[in-house]
């Protein structure tokens, strides 16, 4: 409810529209795509019409090597990042789609690829069982509070219970820090009471601080190519996600900018959580709403464009006497609710 209020964050609808359209769409156009691109596996860039070695070449350079990464491009950004017309890129991109020969997923095989979705424990039982489990992977949930409500306590306790999810091999957590909080310190006494090996806990925990928004883009990306060398990345924490974005647009005029930043963001987010069983842990600050008067006077930075990429979002809260309360607010399958505890040494202890 809270996050849905009005802020002076929010775009114009249309734009908030146009945007969940497209990631809905990207997202099942991943999905759709998977068994095809095998068979056509001989296409490739150059195959595109109107596209001689030259451009070829600068789109490799921007990023696109391969068909799938036009196909679920935007005009708008290939002209961007590519340097080619916005008419070239459209014809591009609907060349790309239809020589993908996109279908569609049964429900019943997205129910298969639900089975293959971990849960992530946070240490407190009464918040497992709120999130249906744990922190789910292969989406991305987002806790948004004012300083001090345990956001940062939250990505150390998943980075570490990540090791607790059954996989063949040893999971990896990257942890994306832009606030220098990330304490590995605080995740060997974690590690301690969750009865795991500190030493091997911190060794699968990628850090890297990212100085500004372009680098912490830039890290986000840079993600898959881990999991392609071959590094079973199970976790991705974005610690903030919005603090620099929040400091390095000030003022209204800003603000579209900062959103189509924030947005391409949450897409890179979006498809590494799809396309490779990551979760995808992000914190976001909250600004307050002087013109509200009723209910909590908060709203989550980041606006439509976080809300939407979201597919679980808490709110954290200080309760009383030391405590802390987190609420879901938006789950696909879960019935809102809320639930109270401390952060102590070992973890999270219910009320
Ligand atoms: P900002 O990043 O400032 O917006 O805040 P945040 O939401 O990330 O807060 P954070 O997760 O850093 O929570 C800080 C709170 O967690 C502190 O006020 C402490 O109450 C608690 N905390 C942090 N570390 C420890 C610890 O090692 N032991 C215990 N018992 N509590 C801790
Ligand atoms: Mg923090």
């Amino acid at each position: 409810m809270l996050a849905k209020a009005k802020t002076d964050e929010i775009l114009p609808n249309k734009e908030a529209e146009e945007s969940k359209d497209s990631q809905k769409k990207s997202k099942k156009e991943q999905k759709m795509e998977e068994p095809k691109t095998e068979e056509k596996k001989e296409k490739s860039i150059s195959d595109l019409p109107g596209v001689g070695a030259a451009t070829a070449e600068k789109l490799r350079e921007a990023g696109y090597k391969d068909l799938m990464s036009i196909a679920v491009s935007s005009p708008g950004e290939m002209t961007d990042t590519a340097g080619v017309t916005e008419a070239v890129a459209r014809k591009m991109i609907n060349e790309a789609r239809n020589s993908l020969d996109m279908g569609f997923e049964s429900g019943a095989d997205l129910l298969k690829k639900r089975d293959t979705i971990e849960k992530i424990k946070t240490t407190s039982e009464a918040f497992d069982e709120l999130m249906g489990g744990g922190f789910e992977t292969g989406a991305i949930t987002e806790c948004f509070g004012e300083f001090g409500s345990g956001k940062t306590q939250i990505g150390h306790i998943l980075a570490t219970n990540i090791q607790k999810v059954k996989d063949a091999k040893a999971p990896i957590a990257v942890y994306i820090d832009t606030e220098n909080t990330f304490r590995p310190e605080r995740i060997m006494q974690l590690a301690k009471g969750a009865g795991l090996d500190p030493e091997q806990v911190l060794k699968s925990i990628k850090v890297a601080r990212a100085y500004n928004s372009d680098h912490q883009m830039l890290l986000t990306e840079k993600v898959e190519d881990l999991i392609k060398n071959g590094e079973n990345v199970k976790l991705i924490i974005v610690d903030s996600l919005t603090a620099h974005f929040r400091a390095e647009f000030i003022g209204r005029g800003t603000l579209a900018e900062r959103q189509q930043k924030l947005n391409k963001h949450m897409h890179t987010l979006l498809k590494l959580a799809d396309q490779y069983n990551v979760g995808v842990y992000v914190t976001n600050q909250v600004m307050s709403k002087p013109d509200q008067f009723f209910g909590d006077p908060t709203a989550a930075i980041g606006g439509h464009i976080v809300a939407h990429a979201s597919t679980f979002r808490i709110y954290l809260r200080k309760g009383k006497k030391g405590s802390r309360v987190a609420k879901l607010i938006d789950a696909p399958n879960l019935g809102d609710g809320e639930v109270c505890f401390n952060v102590t040494e070992g973890g999270l202890k219910d009320i």
